[in-house]
């Protein structure tokens, strides 16, 4: 049994993090994706909403699951029996940052491997930040976001203002 992670802060999960998570449930017999608490990123959705939002959006993909997680990655992993951890690489700017955590997790815990994906093009630029300010600024982002969180987006704002 092959289980991956997918982690990420998923404020909120986007087309871009959908695309690689589908085809990471390729690869292995199991996708956990793992919603980091991330407080310290001042999010704009709760963990619970996060999560709920993730679970609507790969609701068609039956291997699979959501959890949310608060500490480190690499404790996560062991707590599941994850070997794998799966991340999308879109422009060179995701280089430096990525390649920071992947080294401290690789000292942390040898035996979990890190993955990545290269993002297609349409998504290269994608971002949930650049999403939350489009949306925010009344912008459409229906192409760039499932269904679910284009309303979780517009309900947020709406009730923000
Ligand atoms: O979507 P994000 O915010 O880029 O995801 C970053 C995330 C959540 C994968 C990363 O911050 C993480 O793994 N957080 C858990 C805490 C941890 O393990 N920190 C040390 C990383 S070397």
């Amino acid at each position: 049994m092959k289980r991956a992670l997918t982690p990420g802060t998923f404020d909120p999960i986007t087309s871009g993090h959908l695309d690689v998570i589908a085809r990471a449930s390729q690869l292995v017999d199991e996708v956990v994706i793992a919603v980091a608490d991330s407080q310290k990123k001042g999010p704009l959705f709760t963990l619970e909403e996060r999560v709920e939002l993730v679970r609507q959006a790969t609701a068609h993909l039956s291997n699979v699951r959501v959890e949310p997680f608060k500490g480190l990655l690499v404790d996560f992993a062991k707590e599941l029996d994850a070997t794998v951890v799966v991340k999308g690489l879109r422009a060179i700017t995701d280089f430096e940052y990525e390649f920071q955590m992947t080294a401290m997790n690789y000292q942390l815990s040898p035996q979990l491997e890190t993955l990545f994906i290269m993002s297609p093009p349409q998504y290269m630029y994608l971002s949930s930040s650049i999403v939350r300010e489009i949306s925010k600024m009344g912008g459409d982002i229906q192409q760039f976001v499932p269904p679910c969180v284009y309303e979780a987006l517009k309900r947020k704002y709406a009730n923000l203002q």
